[in-house]
């Protein structure tokens, strides 16, 4: 377990993933009725963007740093927190990780479980939301956690699964996680997070999606650069299944404002699709 998310906070990646958590959570709350989150691979919640590991990559400067001006207005919820946790400071020094978005954008009323392998992580994440009465947090592996913790209670709300992708099947691993926790709690809402480096594991994630039967499936994916460039990390794109009503509309608007300010090369792509629908 070599990836330390300390060294990718608020980065394009994050940006995307975050902006639209932030919306889901937003439409979940607009009902009264309690809802519950789980996050499989949570971090450790909130990031120093001073702190050496960040500086090292400088990936924040090319992600949260560039949506702060004129920001649009699908952003809003995700940057209301950035700008609560950063209060009094002329640039965001904090920056929220899933965990500190989805306890910000819950109520008193609502129930949270963050799950995260790493021993030092899931320490941070127990000191951070330890007094969180809300909150309970487990140091163990996100999929298995995914067939012990679904369906919560209340039986309503998301489920983050945003692994690391340090192992080669993680493909494979995010789609098996899916349908057993879809046979667990259908009516939730999913969101997976996965890098674009190449188009064909792309592909075969999707086609296996497809193929499978599970509906109210939408992708939404930013490329900076065309998907097969060598440079490495090409864009990202997350699965949502049981998406909120216009998801997709409003992800279309809000990664074509987000590819103008983070990605103006040419090549780069924005893709939202109903994958499988209704
Ligand atoms: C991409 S980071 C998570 C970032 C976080 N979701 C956020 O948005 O702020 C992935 C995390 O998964 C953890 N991890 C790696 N393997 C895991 C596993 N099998 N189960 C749970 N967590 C795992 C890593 O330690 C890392 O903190």
């Amino acid at each position: 377990m070599n990836y330390r998310h300390a060294y990718h906070a608020g980065n394009f990646a994050d940006v995307v993933k975050h902006a639209a958590l932030a919306l889901v959570l937003e439409h979940l709350a607009a009902k009264d009725k309690p809802f519950a989150v789980l996050d499989t691979h949570a971090g450790i919640g909130r990031y120093d963007l001073a702190a050496l590991e960040a500086e090292k990559t400088g990936e924040y400067r090319d992600g949260i740093l560039k949506v702060l001006d004129r920001p649009h207005a699908a952003l809003a919820p995700y940057l209301r927190v950035v700008a609560t946790l950063n209060a009094g400071r002329p640039s965001p020094r904090i920056y929220p990780g899933s965990p500190e978005l989805i306890a910000r954008l819950t109520r008193p009323q609502d129930r949270i479980q963050l799950v995260e392998l790493h021993p030092e992580d899931a320490a941070a994440l127990a000191e951070a939301y330890g007094d969180d009465t809300r909150v309970a947090v487990y140091g163990e592996d996100g999929y298995t956690a995914l067939r012990a913790l679904l369906p919560p209670q209340p039986r309503r709300g998301l489920v983050l699964i945003d692994p690391p992708f340090e192992v080669a099947d993680e493909f494979a691993r995010l789609a098996r996680g899916l349908r057993q926790a879809h046979r667990r709690f259908a009516t939730g809402i999913y969101m997976l997070w996965y890098p674009i480096k190449a188009r064909a594991p792309v592909a075969a994630f999707h086609a296996e999606l497809a193929q499978g039967d599970i509906s109210r499936i939408v992708v939404a994916e930013l490329l900076l650069r065309p998907d097969d460039d060598p440079e490495g990390l090409n864009g990202c794109g997350l699965v949502i299944v049981n998406p909120p009503w216009r998801f997709a509309e409003t992800m279309t608007e809000l990664l074509g404002w987000l590819r103008s300010r983070l990605a103006p090369e040419r090549g780069s792509r924005v893709r939202v699709e109903m994958l499988v629908p209704e």
